[in-house]
């Protein structure tokens, strides 16, 4: 079945939301209804359950008092799933096992069948090269950049993050009370698969004594002579900033399960590893707290409603100019666009020589390697 590109004027738009929620997802849900309603007329349908909804034709309509309250309340009231693919979609068979299969013209046909004639795709990098798969298939659709990771390179920053590094230092503000009440080092692990932006920018805001990234594989030598010398100089506990996704130079990443084709492997463990790996060479209790979904749950920032807000209604105004197949983003202080396909396996790391290493180690932060 081919697909016939999608025209005319637009009277109805989509919104959804994919891949692992995040705080300020509400306030674009918010954004994205209200300017459609108030600025263009358009009516707009909320798809449920990120591309499930798509693929089960769930949808609602949005109007304005189903988006009163949104700003405040973290989650995403549509719903998201980290599994459904277009391209790739989990089928249950009658006898309970699972087949992978492209379903993404049946999509396509269910977003004709809902009067969507626009579509926007909040999500991270999974959600956008799915975004980009439709549209090189004839949907007209914009994305929205989300992952508390801020790990895609097509944005300075997503919506999700601030709120991470808030809750992460607030949480290491108070593992430093009791560290120190029980000269003790504690571990705190913090989300981070690929890039550690919420380990570096929590650790410094916190104070971290050693932070550990995914983008430096860290040497263990390194962090027990750290602790010596923050023994030797009379302060006897130390907190640890370890990202989800750091590893042990020559090592690999510390993983609970391992991922398939319709779903990643999910990680955890890291701070727990490296725990048990100093045990044995340094005199100290340790003590390891993982963050986890702390970080992801809850009332979005300012910053991030305030972001969301922006990403919203630009994503809008973007479909009202027909600029389909784009993402869009914040350079600086301004609100912008770039292809899709940028905000697609591009990820943004944090550079080991830059200046944000430069600062924590000028102030002392073992980062694990030179
Ligand atoms: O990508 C965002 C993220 O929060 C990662 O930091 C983390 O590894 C992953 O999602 C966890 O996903 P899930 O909620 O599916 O376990």
């Amino acid at each position: 079945m081919t697909t016939a590109p999608a025209s005319g004027p637009i009277k109805r738009i989509g919104v959804l939301t994919g891949g692992g929620d995040c705080p300020g997802l509400n306030a674009v849900i918010r954004a994205v209804t209200r300017r459609a309603i108030l600025g263009y007329g358009w009516e707009v349908v909320g798809i449920e359950d990120g591309f499930q909804g798509v693929y089960e034709k769930r949808a609602r309509a949005l109007d304005l008092p189903s988006v009163r309250e949104l700003l405040t309340r973290g989650g995403t009231i549509l719903g998201s799933s980290n599994r459904a693919n277009p391209f790739a979609y989990p089928i249950k068979r009658a006898d309970g096992s699972e087949e992978v299969r492209d379903v993404s013209d049946q999509c396509l046909q269910n977003i004709r069948d809902l009067g969507v004639e626009a579509l926007v795709v909040v999500g991270g990098d999974g959600s956008m090269t799915m975004a980009q798969g439709l549209y090189e298939k004839g949907l007209r659709v914009v994305g929205v950049p989300k992952t508390i990771d801020n790990d895609l390179a097509a944005t300075d920053y997503t919506f999700g993050f601030n709120t991470a590094v808030e809750v992460a230092t607030e949480a290491i503000d108070r593992l430093h009370t009791t560290a120190e009440s029980h000269d003790r080092i504690i571990l705190c692990e913090v989300m981070g698969r690929y890039a550690g932006w919420i380990a570096m920018a929590s650790g410094l805001a916190g104070g971290a004594d050693v932070i550990l990234l995914p983008e430096i594989p860290y040497q263990i030598d390194r962090i027990v002579d750290a602790v010596k010398r923050r023994t030797a100089s009379g302060v006897t506990y130390s907190i640890f900033v370890v990202a989800e996704g750091a590893k042990p130079a020559g090592g690999d990443v510390a993983v609970l399960r391992a991922g398939d084709k319709t779903q990643q492997e999910r990680l955890g463990g890291a701070a727990e590893r490296l725990a048990r790996e100093l045990e044995s060479r340094i005199e100290y209790e340790m003590r390891v707290t993982v963050l986890g979904h702390i970080q992801r749950g809850g009332t979005p920032t300012a910053f991030d409603r305030l972001l969301g807000t922006r990403y919203g209604v630009h994503a809008v105004d973007l479909i009202a100019q027909s600029g389909f197949g784009r993402v869009v983003n914040l350079r600086g202080n301004d609100i912008g666009s770039a292809p899709i396909i940028d905000a697609c396996r591009k990820i943004k790391l944090i550079d080991p020589a830059g200046q944000l290493c430069a600062t924590a180690r000028a102030v002392g932060v073992e980062l694990g390697a030179p």
